[in-house]
């Protein structure tokens, strides 16, 4: 049996959460074009999207909140972080920004020139954008046993060192401004990296004169996997070897909307002053100015106290534990993932679970709507809807390795019986899976399509979405109404 830890806190704030029953759900999602960022927040019960952002905040950080120094230049608030940032992660220079993405905008837009490839274990769609954006290519080099879901091979995210050799030789250093790695690997499952395997490409980049830049999101999820799984690291503390991972590195992008554990906020942090100096003017026209990055004096400091929060082991053992209870239960319900689970989400394999739709027309996003319609729960595409891409030579659409669905868990918020109604939820949805049809685009953009695409089912005649497909302006406008009283399910 699958055992959840105890949580290290106890609830102070109740936020409430309501069921819409299944006529308010069916209209809801046919209104959402079948996307599930076009829902609205109160039509979902369990709001599993995303860990970004979505984080509950200690006391410590909202007291913190209420010392926010709001000077425009110079405020209390960034020297207290700057000071974090320092003991943490050790950079000669950081500039504040809103968020990851920020932070990756402008890196890209200082150091990627078009034809550029930026190698990395598996690019972030924001991260991948970024360089697209500036006629970049970004380029995945996670180990083979990234792509076997059931290795338990103990650092999935790792790079294949081989191939990423072999990459620079063939393409020149001329054309690889600066190297990355993604910690842990969120598009590849939330897999976390070795410290051997960073300190090799550590020394790889090095060797060809590569700056090294980590996303370094989840950088304290990953510090306890290689405590709980590296030889000779059981005994080091998460700062420590935190510490160590970043010596390895020139710079870092950092979105604290994950272990920063706040609700909006990032940074990226480098060693060189040159592009410090780039970096900053960017930023003065992206985002504000050097000392606020586009955030508010108390962000800074809720960002401060997070950062250390996320560290503390008592906190990482409870996250690590309740995301392998939630694997654990929906392995007991022969539900496919991917194996072993990462700290921030469980992947489960709608590729496999939903063999009879092809990658095109988007297993994970099938599953996604079913979720919803079955319980109320919100999930993500990680898949074809928003990975595939065309290969920079032949124009051919490139499918990611995996159709996945991921159940991320924000920090601090669910509690065990929100986990045990979810694996309930996706086992009824399991059992009825040929059912379940595939999806069609009909409106997409060029960049980040998941964010706006419309959809529609391709089984129509033979889908009980039909009926929902079919409603008239009247039936649609009594869901509604539904929607409005209802709190019982089904
Ligand atoms: N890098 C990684 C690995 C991420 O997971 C994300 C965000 C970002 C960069 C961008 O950060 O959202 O602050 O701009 N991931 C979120 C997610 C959106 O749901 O996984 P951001």
């Amino acid at each position: 049996m699958a055992h959840h830890p105890p949580e290290p806190f106890r609830i102070k704030m109740v936020e409430p959460i309501k069921l819409l029953n299944r006529h308010a759900r069916e209209a809801a999602i046919h209104r959402a074009n079948y996307n599930l960022f076009s829902l609205r927040a109160d039509e979902i019960f369990i709001d599993l999207f995303t860990d970004s952002g979505t984080n509950a905040m200690s006391q410590a950080q909202w007291a913190a909140m209420l010392e926010g120094d709001e000077a425009y230049a110079g405020a209390r608030s960034y020297f207290r972080l700057a000071e974090v940032i320092h003991d943490i992660f050790g950079f000669s220079y950081f500039l504040p920004t809103h968020q990851g993405r920020a932070a990756e905008n402008i890196l890209s837009a200082c150091l990627v020139k078009p034809g550029d490839y930026i190698p990395s274990n598996t690019h972030f769609d924001t991260g991948y954008a970024n360089i697209r954006d500036q006629g970049g290519h970004p380029v995945n080099f996670v180990i083979d046993e990234a792509h076997n879901p059931t290795s338990y091979h103990p650092f999935k995210g790792n790079m294949d060192i081989q191939k990423l050799r072999d990459f620079i030789q063939k393409t020149g250093v001329d054309q690889i401004p600066f190297g990355m790695i993604t910690i842990t690997n969120n598009a590849g499952g939330g897999q976390p990296v070795s410290m051997e395997n960073l300190r090799a490409v550590s020394q790889t980049y090095k060797e060809f004169g590569i700056p090294f830049f980590i996303d370094a999101c989840r950088f304290a999820e990953n510090a306890y996997f290689i405590k709980l799984r590296e030889p000779g690291y059981a005994g080091k503390s998460p700062l420590e070897i935190s510490r160590e991972m970043f010596a390895l590195a020139d710079g870092i992008t950092m979105s604290a909307k994950k272990d920063g554990i706040v609700n909006i906020g990032g940074f990226i942090a480098m060693n060189n002053e040159a592009l410090f100096e780039q970096a900053r003017n960017k930023l003065l026209i992206r985002e504000g100015f050097p000392t606020y990055g586009g955030l508010a004096g108390r962000d800074l400091d809720a960002m401060a106290v997070g950062l250390r929060e996320a560290l503390e082991e008592e906190y990482l053992a409870y996250r690590l534990g309740q995301t392998a209870y939630l694997a654990g239960r929906l392995r007991e319900l022969e539900i496919p993932i991917i194996e072993p689970p990462g700290a921030h989400a469980v992947y489960v394999d709608a590729g496999q679970l939903l063999p009879h739709i092809p990658p095109e027309q988007f297993p994970g996003q099938s599953l996604s709507v079913e979720l919803y319609l079955e319980g109320g729960i919100r999930a993500v595409e990680i898949g074809s809807l928003g990975f595939a891409h065309p290969n920079p030579q032949t124009s051919q659409t490139v499918h990611p390795k995996f159709e996945l669905l991921r159940l991320a868990l924000p920090r601090r918020v669910y509690t065990q019986s929100h986990l045990d109604y979810v694996a309930e939820i996706l086992g009824k949805t399991a059992a009825r899976s040929e059912q379940i049809p595939g999806y069609r685009l009909v409106h997409a953009s060029k960049l980040m399509r998941q964010f706006t695409a419309q959809l529609e089912p391709i089984a129509l005649n033979t889908h009980p979405l039909q009926s929902s497909l079919k409603l008239s302006t009247t039936k649609f406008n009594q869901n509604l109404e539904g929607y409005e009283k209802s709190t019982l399910p089904n």
